[in-house]
């Protein structure tokens, strides 16, 4: 039995968590940022990092309090090496460095997005090969091709706005405050997506046909808002405030971008399923909360009769469990770092890691 001790702090949310065997989560605390960036409608490098300095010790202490001998009881930690914010990174790193050091265990640096793709496991347990991963959240929407345990081979990605991007940015065009995807899913659950079609098309460039990209939307929901003169809500109320008093066409129109994220995005995921056949999906990130697109993933999984595993709404956000996740299979491979591993603010899924940390993309 092995127990892993997951360090996140790649962005906004300070995380940790006791893994048992990389399946049996013993514990996942997750401190959010969310309120200290709010005033400024999205994430401050500057303040995430001076938040994780100021919790992450807490955090972890707060995780390992359920094991019999505290942090004595670890066998190895997970830290969270990229992408992400450079000075939120560090800070994780540099505390798992130290308590590595410390305790004298291993210490496995982790690929945030391998982490989000793993965030099944704990419900679902191993995969089917070959397997396509689908990750939607707020800094990443990437298409992976997973032929075999640990092998990664990224398809497609956003040529510019990420999927929550997108959703954070046009909530803030339509004054609905920050995070956008909670308000907008439920807003678009309320309205009709045909009384608002979307002038939009996803681009599809046929040397990169599993490619994403979101930025057009923002500038059809603009014109829409221009040419159909909608009339935005007030500033700085709350979602159950603006669920009680959106006008219909603020109702429609957030139906009418839900319907054309979910479309790009279930679009590339199909035409990756009919030219690969995979065994599995597994999705992770943010954005598969989203209702949407869980019900249109489901479809998707009938129409093709592919299993397509979406995680607990626990673990679809940044957490430290699924961190510790592939941690553990990591160690089981005889994986481990040395104290040279630094953070890759742009790390790339599928690269292999030298000394230091460093990439050959
Ligand atoms: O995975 P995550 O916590 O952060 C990153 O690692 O980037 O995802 C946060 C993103 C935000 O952009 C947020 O607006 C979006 O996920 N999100 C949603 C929903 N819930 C969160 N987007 C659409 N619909 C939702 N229900
Ligand atoms: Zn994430």
């Amino acid at each position: 039995m092995r127990v892993v001790l997951g360090i996140e702090t790649s962005c906004d949310e300070t995380a940790a968590a006791v893994v048992l065997d990389g399946r049996q989560v013993l514990s996942n605390i997750i401190v959010s940022q969310i309120a200290a960036h709010r005033p400024y409608g999205g994430v401050v490098p500057e303040i995430a990092s001076r938040r994780h300095l100021e919790t992450v010790a807490d955090v972890a202490a707060r995780a390992v309090a359920v094991l019999p001998d505290s942090f004595r009881s670890v066998d190895a930690i997970a830290v969270t090496y990229g992408p992400g914010l450079v000075g939120a990174l560090l800070v994780g790193l540099s505390y798992a460095k130290a308590l590595a050091l410390t305790l004298g265990v291993p210490l496995l640096g982790v690929h945030h997005i391998e982490g989000h793709l793993f965030s099944t496991v704990f419900e679902y347990g191993d995969w089917d090969y070959p397997a396509l991963g689908l990750i939607v959240s707020g800094g990443h929407t990437d298409l992976f091709y997973i032929p075999a345990p640990l092998t990664y081979e990224r398809l497609g990605r956003t040529r510019d706005d990420a999927a929550g991007e997108a959703y954070d940015k046009t909530a803030r065009r339509l004054g609905l405050g920050y995070p956008g995807g909670p308000i907008l899913d439920r807003l678009a659950q309320t309205g009709q997506p045909d009384r608002a079609p979307l002038v939009y098309r996803p681009p599809l460039i046929p040397e990169a046909p599993y490619d994403f990209s979101f930025s057009g939307l923002k500038t059809a929901v603009l014109r829409y808002i221009r040419e159909h003169a909608v009339t935005l809500l007030p500033e700085g109320l709350s979602q159950e405030e603006v669920l009680a008093r959106a006008p219909e066409a603020i109702r429609d129109l957030a139906a009418g971008f839900q319907h054309a994220v979910v479309t790009t995005l279930v679009g590339v995921l199909e035409r990756a399923i009919q030219a690969y056949r995979p065994r599995l999906v597994v999705t992770g990130g943010g954005v598969v909360c989203n209702a949407g697109l869980r019900q249109a993933l489901n479809k998707l999984s009938q129409q093709y009769g592919i299993e397509i595993r979406i995680p607990h709404p626990t673990y679809t956000t940044d957490n430290a469990a699924m961190i510790a996740a592939v941690g553990y299979t990591r160690l089981m491979q005889g994986e481990r770092h040395d104290w040279s591993l630094e953070p890759v603010p742009s790390a790339r899924l599928g690269a292999p890691l030298t000394a230091g940390g460093m990439e050959h993309n």
